[in-house]
């Protein structure tokens, strides 16, 4: 998978590739990651890439011309499954929209800055618009982050087991059952019997009556998803 990022501050974005997993699935080569200063795009002086909007108001908003260079020139290079735009007024991201993008081959993500960008971007260039919940950021940089890691983990072969992204929370929009490791008691607090009996069709039975259990009292709104 091939990920294009389009951002102002290249800088704020980069740190989170380089460690961990993100960083890994990189030097593996399942994913690539790259990054365009929207700032190298633009023909105006000091790299001027917002403009006061039209009608009067507070807020600099971008302008199409350095977004419009910048795509179209990705485009010109290969195929994209999306360009898609984070914004506090997009589709509120959860894990099946993750499953989906997974799949992708290529993907352009957007960071939008300021009063967000002229509209005649997001009518004629962008095919999806995500937010990453109901506040707002001082850019989307934060949000594409977020994005990435959400998506990369769930390409086969960058979580070493690969079936563990299976079983993360909100898979089956279920929460994920309660996890204990060594010590069995620690302080009078004991680990529940059945997970260290070894009967393992017994155990998978617990885990997913408590993921049931935990769903419907912690998020009852997940269960009555399709
Ligand atoms: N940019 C500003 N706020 C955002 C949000 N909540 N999600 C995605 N991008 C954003």
């Amino acid at each position: 998978m091939r990920i294009d990022i389009i951002t102002v501050l290249p800088e704020l974005l980069k740190s989170p590739f380089e460690a961990s997993i993100l960083k890994r699935s990189i030097e593996k080569g399942l994913v690539e990651v790259h990054f365009h200063n929207l700032r190298d795009y633009t023909d105006k002086s000091y790299n001027q890439i917002d403009d006061y909007q039209f009608g009067g108001g507070a807020g600099m908003v971008m302008m199409i011309e350095p977004i419009d260079k910048c795509i179209s020139k990705l485009k010109a290079e290969r195929a994209y499954d999306d360009v898609i735009y984070m914004t506090p007024d997009g589709s509120t991201l959860n894990q099946k929209m993750a499953n989906t993008l997974s799949l992708s081959k290529n993907i352009i993500i957007l960071c939008g800055h300021y009063k967000g960008v002229d509209q005649r971007v997001r009518d004629t260039l962008i095919t999806k618009e995500i937010s990453i919940g109901d506040y707002v950021l001082s850019g989307g940089e934060l949000g594409a982050a977020v994005l990435c890691d959400t998506i990369i983990r769930l390409i086969p072969g960058v979580l070493n087991n690969e079936t563990s992204a299976l079983t993360d929370t909100f898979q089956d929009n279920l929460l994920a059952p309660p996890v204990y490791t060594r010590p069995a008691e620690y302080k009078g607090l004991k680990v529940p019997e059945i997970l260290l009996n070894g009967n393992f069709p017994k155990i998978e039975k617990w885990r997913e009556d408590q993921a049931y259990e935990r769903t419907k009292q912690l998020r009852p709104d997940l269960l009555d998803n399709d």
